[in-house]
């Protein structure tokens, strides 16, 4: 368990420190109230020192918001002629550079989750459904609370599908089926068969539940992360699917060969920095190779893998068609159709968005492979 340790009143003290995002803790930190200000703080951040509140908490939010506009309005280095995987490198190096600063606003709790600030919210909740119990007080970032309140609203609130009639709820730090035109392809394309499909990776559980409202009689749907299971589990049951979709904790796939496997893999070969970005970046394309290197294996004779696949990575220049195509006849497969579809997320049409002329020209696919022979 990590520890932070300050100094106030001339005392040392210790807390835990929770950190979701596996930030270590901050080696050098000052107590601090309503009375600094904006551009103190700043510069005190930027210095890698982390401020542990004890003011207001509303004034802390409000802290947090000028200390984005300070990193925001630094003129960013435009290089129209940079290579677009340049361009990607250079966002998310801006991206944690900007994570690093914002975090260095913390906040104490008390056992239960309590925060001992004037006009703090109730959070509990929040809290436990991402940290478990909490016996003893801890300190946090302030930004990762309000990512923790955000995760809480979003999974009470759910997400509709219209492909299922009904709404998914996602758990904190399990993939949200907010793209929905991934959903739909894997609600259109024509099944192979209805005896029983794998859903490689269910996350949300979303893909186990639309194969099953389409007249699947069995999934069995995989996961490495507890969390998505459980997460699975409650949507599944949710949408009266609980009986016909079995969940299992695997490296990819069950032990066993279905006519249908469904997977729907993070899209983008780099290094997540976050546990929550485990669903959209992997790393040298594990998930992708681990899936189609045994898929194969893994399908009946004559049956479909669909592999959901945005080609965000190839607009990026961060893996090319050529590479792609390689890795599933490598793999001993062949493509017998695509089906493609444009995000309709706000990114892909957001001028402002550093990666637009990449992620305006997106392609979501549902590759329907089968063995080469
Ligand atoms: C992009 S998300 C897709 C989730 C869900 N299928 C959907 O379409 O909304 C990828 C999922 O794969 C899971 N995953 C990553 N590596 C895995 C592995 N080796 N075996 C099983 N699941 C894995 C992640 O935990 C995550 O839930």
């Amino acid at each position: 368990m990590e520890h932070i340790d300050w100094e106030e009143n001339g005392q040392p003290h210790q807390a835990r420190w929770r950190s979701e995002a596996g930030v270590p803790p901050p080696k050098r930190v000052l107590v601090a109230d309503d009375r600094i200000s904006a551009d103190a703080a700043y510069k005190l951040a930027c210095e890698g020192t982390a401020l542990l509140w004890r003011g207001d908490f509303q004034n802390a939010r409000q802290l947090l918001q000028a200390l984005a506009r300070r990193i925001d309005r630094k003129p960013k280095k435009a290089n129209a002629a940079a290579a677009p995987a340049d361009a990607f490198h250079r966002h998310r190096a801006a991206q944690a550079q900007r994570a690093r600063i914002l975090g260095m606003l913390l906040i104490p709790f008390e056992p239960g989750h309590l925060i001992p600030l004037r006009r703090a919210p109730d959070a509990h909740r929040a809290c436990e459904e991402a940290y478990g119990a909490a016996p003893e007080p801890y300190v946090a970032s302030l930004r990762e609370l309000l990512g923790l309140i955000g995760a809480h609203e979003w999974r009470k609130k759910g997400v509709e599908i219209p492909a299922l009639g009904a709404r998914i709820h996602p758990h904190y730090g399990v993939f949200s089926p907010v793209r929905g035109e991934y959903v739909d392809l894997v609600a259109q394309a024509p099944l192979p068969s209805t005896a029983l499909a794998f859903d490689i990776g269910t996350g949300t559980g979303v893909l186990a539940a639309v194969l099953a409202k389409r007249g699947v009689r069995r999934v069995v749907a995989t996961d490495q992360d507890p969390r998505a299971l459980a997460c699975a589990r409650e949507n599944l049951a949710g949408a009266g699917y609980a009986e016909r979709v079995e969940l299992v904790q695997a490296d990819l796939y069950p032990d066993a060969r279905a006519p249908l496997v469904v997977c729907n893999p993070p899209w983008l070969p780099a290094r997540p920095s976050s546990p929550i970005e485990h669903a959209v970046y992997d790393p040298d394309s594990r998930m992708l190779r681990g899936f189609l290197n045994g898929l194969a294996a893994h399908l009946e004779p004559g049956g479909e893998g669909w592999l959901i696949l945005s080609d965000l990575a190839e607009h990026l220049g961060l893996r090319t068609r050529d590479e792609l195509l390689a890795m599933i006849g490598g793999a001993g497969l062949r493509v017998l159709g695509r089906l493609d579809a444009r995000p309709r997320h706000p990114k892909a049409s957001d001028p402002a968005d550093p990666l637009h002329a990449a992620r305006s020209r997106e392609i979501t696919s549902l590759w329907r492979l089968t063995h080469s022979t």
